[in-house]
């Protein structure tokens, strides 16, 4: 590269006086014209080969007319294209989800990855830091495919060798200001290959009203509401627990009431018994009336109903030894889901120490036995806050509405979830925009999903009330 220095020391020869005679010129080789523009044309061959490829479909589209065009004139071009076009606004009209599924979204996928995606690749690679320069040569993550669908785009990548799913993560806010879009979510494909998922709107900004109760009694997952892809939000309560953290006014009271909602006719038919401690004497009174008694707000009384419910749960494991190892409700077993508004009240503020103790015990125990026999428990919790983290871990799900603080999603949804997308402290302290939406961490999957649910007004609780007196 340099000229050879004479002499067997050089550094005795370099100075870095300002006026040295010392220069270091690199060896520069004329390429000739003809070569450089060989290779700019088969560049183009070469991507025009892989555009037919990929978009055969796209490329037939403006090519077929444009030849037709070109060799006939744009009357004869005009032959196949009317047609065509008329035969897609029928589709369009008569059969929509078909012709979206089929033509819509493709075509605004090609769209978008034409004018958005391929277009700003490369650089908000380079600057987000994804891109690596080596020995002057860059390399590039590489975008594999754009798919697109009624919310949200999705790009299948495949990172570069030895990168993880984590440095991507790291730069959600890179990628989502770089490509338009309100957010970003990582989530990984196979060994080597993402997908990022963008949204375009945001499909859950407006409240939903409270869903119809259920025509037949079920204690299969609840509807609760929607999920972001339009999809309605089941959530299963029978089998599980549930555990649902969230802000003073992040809607807490929406999740739990939904869930007394859906779970309405199976309550009616006796397969279902709701026991209600509503320490804050707020969330759960409007509806006592359904509770049939099993209604405590005095933490000595929550305390007691807990252990109702333990020794509830430690007969019907007696009876169940060795007969059945799961639980199917019947009138007799009914499935007891134990809801708790505000769980910290009674086990981290509670100042009364063994108060606290006592329930802390039966809750754990519920917690951990209840499953198999039929009793489950949905807790609502205020402050994620270290003292009240232990009793996380006995939730197999979470759901994290919105959170005050980034550190407390980890805290509720488990390690990695704000990095892979369920960004809770970033939803919108506006009740009509943000109430009701969170993040759900499932026991079955490491991917939040984000969803809003129903909103289950004073007048709706009443009256659900009003029917079971
Ligand atoms: N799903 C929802 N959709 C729209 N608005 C909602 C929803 N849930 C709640 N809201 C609005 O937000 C307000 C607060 O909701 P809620 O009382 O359920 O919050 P919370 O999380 O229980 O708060 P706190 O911890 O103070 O009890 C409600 O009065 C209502 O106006
Ligand atoms: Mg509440």
């Amino acid at each position: 590269m340099f000229k050879r220095m004479p002499g067997d020391e050089p550094h005795r020869i370099v100075s870095t006086t300002p006026d040295t005679a010392v220069v270091f010129k690199p060896a520069v080789v004329q390429t000739p014209a003809i070569i450089t523009l060989v290779i700019f044309i088969a560049r183009f061959v070469a991507g025009l080969f892989r555009l037919a490829w990929r978009h055969p479909i796209a490329l037939a589209a403006v090519a077929v007319p444009a030849g037709l065009c070109l060799t006939y004139g744009w009357r004869v071009a005009l032959l196949p294209v009317v047609p065509a076009l008329v035969a897609m606004g029928a589709w369009a009209v008569l059969d929509r989800p078909t012709f979206l599924r089929w033509v819509g979204w493709r075509l605004l996928a090609f769209a978008r990855w034409f004018w958005i995606y391929r277009r700003h690749w490369q650089p908000v690679m380079t600057v987000a830091g994804l891109a690596r320069h080596i020995s002057g040569r860059e390399y590039v993550p590489r975008l594999v495919k754009v798919t697109s669908d009624s919310w949200a785009d999705r790009l299948t990548v495949r990172m570069l060798d030895g990168q993880a799913a984590k440095d991507w993560s790291d730069r959600i806010e890179n990628l989502s200001h770089g490509f338009g879009s309100e957010s970003c979510r990582v989530a990984v494909a196979k060994a080597g290959r993402l997908v990022l998922t963008f949204p375009r709107h945001d499909p859950l900004a407006a409240p939903i009203a409270a869903l119809p109760i259920p025509g037949t009694p079920t204690v299969g997952p609840v509807e609760i509401g929607r999920q972001e892809d339009g999809s309605p939000w089941l959530l299963r309560l029978h089998g599980t627990h549930v555990l649902v953290a969230g802000a003073t006014g992040a809607g807490k009271g929406s999740i739990i009431w939904s869930a007394i909602r859906g779970l309405m006719p199976a309550m009616r038919a006796g397969l279902v018994e709701i026991w209600a401690l509503d320490p804050k004497l707020m969330e759960l009174s409007y509806g006592k009336a359904l509770f049939g008694g099993r209604y405590a707000a005095d933490p000595a009384d929550c305390a007691d109903l807990l252990d109702e419910a333990v020794s509830v749960m430690h007969k019907r494991a007696a009876r169940f030894a060795g007969v059945q190892r799961s639980h199917t409700p019947t009138l007799d077993d009914p499935f007891v889901l134990v809801v708790v508004d505000e769980v910290a009240f009674l086990t981290a503020y509670q100042s009364d120490r063994q108060l606290r103790q006592r329930i802390s015990a039966a809750l754990a125990t519920l917690t951990t036995q209840g499953r198999a026999v039929g009793v489950g428990v949905l807790a609502a919790l205020q402050g994620p806050r270290k003292e009240v983290m232990n009793i996380r871990n006995l939730f197999p799900d979470k759901i994290a509405l919105r959170l005050d603080e980034s550190e407390q999603v980890d805290m509720v949804l488990g390690d990695g979830a704000r990095d892979r997308g369920a960004l809770a402290d970033r939803i919108s302290p506006r009740p009509e925009r943000g109430a009701g939406v969170g993040y759900v961490r499932l026991e079955i999957s490491p991917d939040p999903i984000r969803v809003r649910a129903a909103y289950v007004s004073d007048y709706d609780i009443r009256a659900m009330a009003g029917e079971v007196r």
